[in-house]
């Protein structure tokens, strides 16, 4: 069953249904300012960090869910009737609703008693706020006199602080009402210096910014008083709950439309410029007026608005694939890009699954997300390299995750997840083939942010390679930590009291346990280390990363194979895990994958084993689960992984992060079919049909979908802010199309299925636009190239020497 559809050619997905299975939301911003807007204008928005700069409150665990938003109300002043366009909060039945989520917009509108109403919700670029154009239309034969509302309920900043400190917080809230702006002051008086504002184009008719006022007592959002009554109060918030509320007059002639636009945005003053008159109380406004009077402006709102679509038009562009499947193509030109760009800047913080108050940015998902990310914004894509190394720790080690606002490495959480640097040397060199930026290697970065602590990023690098040489165990396996990749595999906890965390407890010195799945990576990062100081002329080093890495290749395949299939870890006891001897979990994906996906056993037939091994025992029409058997019970000395009921989460639940890896490792031993057929599973739009079913949002990759174990089995969770999103562009684009980056050039390497004839892509690199058309005239891999008509040894097409800026790729698979 679907619950709308897609709409390719405008770049959105159109929901029809108000009710769907979830909340499906968007993304409003895409670089400081940020909302996240559900299909019925649930959501909220915050200043760059959706825990310390909470703009407007939401209300998480809710009956019904999502709860809190950007509400419109509309009422005929004659019937007296009131209803919301968007759906919630009055939740009337509407007739034509439509949500349509866009790059970076959402509009939402319906139609009730004739009168239309559509909301459209976006940030411009470049700016702290965001607009609501709200339109309406008269379509009755007669005249409509109607009031219009737009609501906000102000978050006290700390969106922590503003859940749990009542006894404080309910006396500090402060408003000032100005020109008809509403402006939120709450703690600007002391340390803050910034403010919330809510803005209307059209002379305001009342307004409200006390929420007791707005709503009357014990009622809620779906039944103000004041919309009610049809008129709002003028109320000054004075602690309890700041809201921001505006009424405006709609007279419409049949046939009329009217255009309202309101601003909610963020300002930052001077820390010296706070006040107007200065030692006054009152907000200094001088800055943000002309933000506000511009925006104002319905002509300049729709010159942003266009602005936005031309930047996406140019984002999008950079890589566009036509192929004969449908879902490829949607994902990877629109959906998977756009969901990159979320994962890269909110991370895994702020979803409807995140609450935006747990979680940084975590140190090795940042690292992935550059995948995704580095062809779109390069510039960006560094600096959050050079944010990541800061946090980097002088033995190479890293903070688990860092905080927005102050780029600073999370205490609470420390270090000692033994994968994590390694992920540094993965975004580097992705980010060194995306732009052939070199400079960014000698860039100086300190070591735990602290000054005089600089060394060339380069240095991040060795000190992140040695970090795993530093720590290796008993079989010369690299030593877990704390967890590795998988959060849950924790082999030095050991935890049985309730409530202690899984990560950071240990009770273990952490000297036995072994990861295998850390071995491939470092094999995998090693490879890349090598080849980027094979390119700076550094034979020495080259030599020596290349023999550890051989190292390691022997360690795993001494005592990383299991036989059918490579192990995942030893656990404290030095017990196996991921074995045919362990009677739970006894195969992982993220061996299979990651061994094969770094090369390892693409000589001697064991990552043909293992990926046989995955298809028999781990892959389901749904996608590929992340073991096998499920863990029934709780085991002390795996940790978390075994505290999810089985067929959920990292216990043997579909992690769509690492099915990626399988497609990426079944490409290299040349096996296209396996490949397209594992990204099929899991490829959001094609699993559209069975909405009911899978529940979240077609367009948008879930972290989870569970397992066979699970009663629930091809149910997605956790959509949105996923590894998934970088991992699954990374894998069908550059190893399934198989236009890959790489230090010398752009890698032509496709692996599609026998069935597929060829595709046509475009893809601009390093400033060049190459046109790409891939043909197949037999069923193998082999490629034979001509470049501009030009036939060409090997399948690295080198920049051209003479400047062009457009080139043409003929591609002839055989
Ligand atoms: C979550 C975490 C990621 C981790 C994964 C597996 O997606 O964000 O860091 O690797 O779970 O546990
Ligand atoms: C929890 C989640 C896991 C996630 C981890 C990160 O353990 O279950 O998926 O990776 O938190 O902190």
């Amino acid at each position: 069953m679907k619950f709308g559809y897609f709409d390719d050619l405008n770049r959105e997905y159109v929901i029809t249904q108000p009710d769907t299975p979830l909340p499906w939301i968007n993304y409003l911003g895409c670089q400081a300012y940020f909302g996240i807007i559900s299909n019925t204008a649930g959501g909220y928005s915050f200043y760059r960090d959706a825990r310390l700069r909470r703009l407007t409150r939401y209300r998480y665990n809710n009956v019904p869910l999502d709860f809190g938003g950007r509400y419109v109300y509309l009422r005929d002043n004659e019937s007296k009737e009131f209803w919301s366009p968007s759906w919630q909060p009055t939740r009337h039945e509407l007739k034509d609703y439509t949500c349509r989520h866009g790059m970076g917009y959402t509009a939402i509108g319906s139609s009730y008693s004739a009168i239309e109403a559509h909301t459209r919700y976006f940030v411009p670029l470049d700016e702290n706020l965001e607009i609501w154009q709200l339109t309406v239309t008269n379509r009755r034969t007669t005249k409509a006199t109607l009031s219009g509302f737009a609501s906000i309920e102000f978050c006290l900043w700390d969106a922590q602080d503003d859940a749990t400190n009542f006894q404080r917080n309910l006396n500090t809230g402060q408003v000032e009402v100005e020109d008809g702006v509403i402006y939120h002051k709450t703690e600007y008086r002391e340390r803050r210096n910034h403010f919330a504002y809510f803005a209307c184009s059209e002379p305001g008719a009342g307004f409200d910014t006390q929420r007791e006022a707005f709503l009357g007592r014990n009622r809620g959002w779906d039944k103000p008083a004041t919309v009610e009554a049809g008129q709002l109060t003028n109320s000054i918030a004075h602690g309890w709950s700041p809201m921001g509320a505006h009424q405006v007059k709609l007279e419409l002639e049949p046939g009329e439309t009217k255009q309202i636009v309101f601003l909610l945005g963020y300002h930052e003053n001077p820390v010296d410029q706070k006040f107007d008159p200065p030692n006054s109380q009152t907000i200094n406004k001088i800055l943000v007026k002309p933000v506000i009077a511009k925006y104002l402006d319905p002509s300049n709102a729709d010159a942003a608005f266009e602005r936005l679509r031309q930047y996406w038009d140019s984002l999008l562009s950079i890589f566009q694939v036509d192929t004969p499947d449908i879902h490829t193509n949607r994902m990877v030109n629109i959906w998977n890009a756009y969901q990159c760009m979320a994962t890269f800047n909110l991370s895994r913080s702020a979803s409807f699954y995140e609450s935006g108050i747990g979680r940084g940015l975590g140190f090795r998902d940042s690292n992935q997300d550059l995948l995704g990310f580095v062809h779109m914004a390069p510039s960006r894509a560094r600096e959050r390299i050079l944010d990541l190394a800061a946090t980097q720790l002088p033995t190479g080690g890293a903070y688990h995750q860092y905080q927005p606002l102050t780029k600073r490495g999370n205490n609470d959480i420390g270090g000692g997840f033994n994968d994590d640097p390694l992920w540094l040397i993965v975004g580097v060199s992705a980010y060194l083939k995306e732009t052939g930026d070199w400079s960014i290697l000698d860039q100086p970065v300190p070591y735990d942010n602290e000054p005089g602590s600089e060394a060339p990023l380069y240095d991040h690098l060795q000190r992140s390679f040695s970090y795993t040489l530093d720590r290796l165990g008993p079989h010369r396996l690299p030593l877990i930590g704390r967890a590795d990749w998988n959060d849950c595999l924790n082999l030095n906890c050991f935890s049985s009291t309730p409530g202690q965390s899984f990560q950071t407890t240990t009770n273990k010195d952490g000297k036995v346990a072994e990861s295998v799945f850390i071995a491939a990576l470092f094999v995998h990062a090693g490879r890349e280390l090598a080849a980027i100081a094979n390119h700076r002329g550094l034979d020495g080093e080259t030599t020596s990363y290349l023999a550890e890495v051989a190292k390691m290749e022997e360690v795993v395949r001494q005592h990383g194979w299991d036989g059918e299939w490579f192990l995942r870890a030893y656990d404290d006891f030095g017990a196996k895990i991921g074995s045919k001897e362990c009677e739970e979990g006894k195969i992982f994906i993220e061996s299979q994958g990651f061994c094969t996906l770094a090369g390892i056993g693409l000589d001697d037939g064991t990552a043909k084993k293992a990926l046989d091994a995955t298809r028999k025992h781990l892959a389901t029409r749904h996608g590929i689960v992340l073991q096998q058997p499920a863990y029934s019970r709780y085991y002390l000395n795996l940790g978390e992984i075994s505290s999810y009921p089985p067929g959920y989460k990292e216990n043997a639940g579909i992690f769509c992060h690492v099915n990626p890896w399988a497609m990426i490792g079944e490409t290299r031993l040349g096996r296209g079919d396996e490949a397209h057929d594992y990204y099929s599973r899991i490829n959001p739009s094609a699993r559209e049909e069975i909405g009911d079913l899978h529940r979240c949002e077609p367009y948008v990759y879930a972290q989870m979908i569970a397992g066979k174990d699970a009663p629930t089995f091809g149910e997605a969770k956790n959509s949105w802010l996923t590894g998934t999103a970088a991992w699954n562009y990374y894998a069908i684009v550059q190893w399934i199309l198989g236009v890959r980056t790489s230090l010398d050039g752009l890698e032509i390497a496709p692996v599609i299925p026998k069935s597929c004839p060829g595709f046509t892509a475009t893809r601009i690199f390093r400033g060049v636009v190459y046109s790409i058309s891939i043909e197949r005239k037999g069923e193998g891999n082999h490629i034979a190239l001509t470049v501009d008509g030009a036939p060409i040894e090997g399948n690295i097409v080198a920049p051209p020497a003479d400047g062009r800026k457009e080139v043409s790729i003929k591609g002839i698979l055989s």
